[in-house]
């Protein structure tokens, strides 16, 4: 069975003193050797080797919220997959919304980056997700199916193993406006049949697809208990232990 993945994305916020008060407090609550659930924090990347250090030892992984897809070089202003994972991180979140649409990022981007990060060993954490337009117009699953169609262009059934999905409604991110359960699941559901009509059955049921969008302690356990929701990606209430961990502990308390 797919074991739950609670993935706190820090995006451009903290300092390095409040970005290491909270890995300590992560690690304190995440001892090795629990493996209920995965645990994984993207700090923003001067805090990546730091944050790795603290919560050694822990339950808890680091990974990045970028990468960009070229070999080392010329790129002012970049950061290679191969310092992400010198950097000790396991994952690398790509396709967020806030990079497709304050960014500009496209799938052809987003994809160039997946086969990257892929090469080098790590996972990815694949973010799609509609605008409310999209949804009001009834889009909602075109633009999943698109966005999955672009952003794992040329990725393999064997390779799917290193892919998680988050489903990220835009309109849902840092909003205080949740999707509900039952939008969640549908949408999750939908991605599931995707994975199966363009991969096989196997790589649906394993395939992780977490919910992101104003995920909060409140709300963690009925959206996480859903069928075809397999954890969370958290913003906002990913920057405070005492917002995070209750959903940590949601997670643990569905393990199915
Ligand atoms: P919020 O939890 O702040 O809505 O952010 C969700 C998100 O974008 C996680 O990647």
């Amino acid at each position: 069975m797919r074991r739950y993945l609670v993935a706190g994305n820090w995006k451009m916020n903290l300092k390095q003193e409040s970005a290491l008060a909270l890995a300590k407090a992560l690690a304190a609550a995440c001892p090795g050797g629990d493996t209920r659930i995965d645990v994984l924090v993207a700090p923003p990347f001067p805090y990546l080797l730091p944050v790795k250090q603290a919560v050694a030892g822990s339950n808890v992984t680091v990974g990045a919220q970028n990468a960009y897809f070229e070999q080392p070089g010329a790129f002012t202003g970049e950061t290679s997959v191969e310092m992400i994972a010198d950097c000790g991180c396991k994952a690398v979140i790509l396709g967020h919304s806030e990079r497709r649409h304050v960014l500009g990022e496209t799938d052809a981007v987003i994809n160039k980056k997946v086969k990257a990060v892929l090469a080098k060993g790590l996972d990815v954490i694949l973010c799609v997700g509609e605008l409310l337009a999209d949804r009001d117009a009834g889009n909602t699953e075109a633009v999943l199916d698109e966005q999955m169609k672009g952003g794992l262009a040329g990725i393999s059934e064997e390779q799917m193993a290193k892919i998680v999905i988050a489903y990220e409604p835009v309109w849902a991110i840092g909003t205080g406006r949740t999707a509900s359960p039952e939008q969640a699941e549908s949408a999750h559901a939908h991605l599931r049949n995707w994975l199966k009509t363009h991969y096989t059955a196997g790589v649906a049921d394993t395939t992780r697809i977490l919910y992101g969008g104003s995920v909060k302690p409140d709300n963690a356990a009925e959206l996480m208990g859903q069928p075809d929701v397999d954890g969370a990606l958290v913003g906002g209430a990913s920057l405070k232990p005492e917002q995070f961990l209750p959903i940590i502990q949601a997670a643990q308390g569905l393990t199915r």
